[in-house]
């Protein structure tokens, strides 16, 4: 299969690090913004310099025309862009969209997209769910859902990368979570999109450690990273809203991540309330502050070690 020129050295076993970021391991390099149409017409004139990607989900742009496709062609012509998905549904019943998936492969390669991320859940079930929802997590859910995975990488010719996601309930659990998560990526062979805030949001909700979850990722799968805000619903409910700032622990959960695996480019999510660009792009600085900070620590360390 052929496949963009990082994939294959996301497989060995070597401590990540800002050199391999900068040396083609990811897809893209720094700290990253999802692109919104609410504010396309003020990042055409002057785009941002501190954002250094742009995420969109493909659905929101395959096929439009007029001025939002002239002024999407724009963007993605001068600058680097990843997408994430909202619609391919990896866990559902139903089969795969194999015409989407046509579809999506001609968009990739027209705008020179760096790589194409999903959730690891599901939307569908006969009908459009309104939600992203969970997939059990027992075996045969796992052998399932890596066939799929492994089906939508031979159409791509390309690898992708799953996220985990955040979910309120888990029906039918066999197996924890992070072995599930573990063992679709393993069994699909495919890569790893981390998102820090949902692992904080499920710790809350489902009660566990958040950094003993991100300690038993494989981190060398990783291609990108989100962050992001979310609801306070009670004090032991969080909703993954992407309508906040984001949190202390959030941003603390990214750094013992940079700490463990090294800095891969990271991107802020938010889709509801939001501000006005400057207030955007103080948290794209943060991410920024904090991938320097961790690249500084690992020169120091590695020049005593
Ligand atoms: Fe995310």
């Amino acid at each position: 299969m052929s496949g963009p020129n990082y994939g294959p050295l996301l497989h060995n076993n070597s401590r990540l690090s800002l050199m391999n970021m900068n040396s083609g391991k990811y897809p893209v390099t720094g700290a990253g913004l999802g692109l919104r149409r609410d504010f396309i017409n003020e990042v055409v004139e002057q785009p941002p310099e501190q954002v250094d990607f742009w995420e969109v989900a493909p659905e929101n742009w395959i096929g439009m025309g007029g001025k939002y496709g002239r002024m999407f062609r724009q963007m993605t012509e001068k600058h680097d862009f990843v997408c994430h998905g909202l619609s391919l549904s990896i866990g559902s019943p139903d089969p795969l969209d194999e015409d989407f998936l046509k579809r999506l492969k001609l968009f990739l390669k027209e705008h020179n997209i760096r790589c194409y991320t999903e959730h690891l859940s599901y939307c569908s079930d006969g009908g459009h769910l309104y939600d992203l929802m969970p997939i059990p997590f027992t075996e045969e859910a796992v052998r399932y859902v890596a066939d799929r995975i492994r089906r939508v990488q031979e159409i791509l010719e390309q690898r992708i990368a799953m996220e985990n996601v955040s979910y309120y309930a888990a029906p039918g659990q066999e197996m924890e979570e992070i072995d599930f998560f573990n063992a679709v990526i393993e069994e699909a062979d495919c890569d790893l999109h981390l998102d820090v805030n949902n692992i904080y949001v499920n710790s809350i909700n489902h009660g566990y450690d958040p950094h003993e979850f991100l300690n038993r990722m494989p981190g060398e799968r990783i291609v990108y990273c989100h962050v992001a805000g979310h609801y306070v619903e009670a004090e032991d409910l969080r909703v993954d809203t992407h309508g906040a700032d984001v949190i202390d622990p959030v941003w603390q959960l990214l750094e013992a991540a940079y700490e463990k695996f090294g800095i891969f480019p990271t991107l802020l999510e938010r889709d509801f309330n939001i501000p006005p660009m400057n207030e955007l792009l103080t948290e794209v600085d943060t991410i920024a502050q904090l991938q320097r900070k961790w690249e500084e620590k690992a020169h120091v360390s590695s020049a005593t070690a």
